[in-house]
């Protein structure tokens, strides 16, 4: 064989074996961003603690949101949306997700908008907020985590 071929042959079967190697890795550990909090019992009680004391009261006991949430009230605010998979908080990457809880629903308004959703800096730590984010997430069914992974990957989808 020419040696400029087989060179090229062996980068490519080199590349294949790398690319494959590294898809391998991230399907096998599942190590998206924001998987890293994990779904063991102590994080998703911490979790659901917070949930229930912080968010319940308006985004709902079992997660539903409150009645009508899908259309924007005269005065420019929306009421809380569901953070089960009716909702569309996995239509957010986890970095996006985590800002809002962290620095209040009003960092993504557009003109004209108006946000309820507090700012959690000073109530929650930073793990506190991912434990939240991780018991929110052990609600969703497999494919719609699976979605919003890809969330992660590309950025977000364009917020409604
Ligand atoms: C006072 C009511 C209220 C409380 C308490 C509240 N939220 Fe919200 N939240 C809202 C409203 C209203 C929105 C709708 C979006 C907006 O106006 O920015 C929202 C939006 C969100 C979103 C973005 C959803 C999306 O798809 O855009 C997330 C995530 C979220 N809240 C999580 C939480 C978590 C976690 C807590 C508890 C730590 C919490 N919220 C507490 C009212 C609340």
């Amino acid at each position: 064989m020419d040696p400029l071929i087989k060179k090229v042959v062996w980068f490519g079967a080199v590349y294949l074996f790398v690319a494959t190697a590294a898809v391998g890795y991230i399907v096998l550990t599942g190590s998206f961003a924001g998987r890293g909090t994990g779904f063991d019992p102590a994080t998703m009680a911490r979790g659901q603690a917070h949930y229930v004391e912080h968010c319940a009261r308006c985004h709902g006991a079992n997660l539903e949101g409150q009645k009508g949430w899908e259309t924007r009230r005269a005065d420019g605010t929306v009421p809380a949306p569901p953070q089960d998979e009716t909702g569309h908080t996995w239509q957010h990457p986890d970095r996006q997700i985590f800002d809002i809880i962290k620095l209040g629903g009003g960092i993504f308004s557009k003109r004209g908008e108006r946000s309820e959703m507090p700012a959690y800096r000073e109530s929650l730590s930073d793990p506190d907020i991912w434990a939240v984010i991780a018991f929110i997430k052990s609600t969703w069914p497999d494919e719609v985590r699976d979605r919003q992974m890809r969330a992660n990957m590309l950025g977000g989808f364009e917020h409604h």
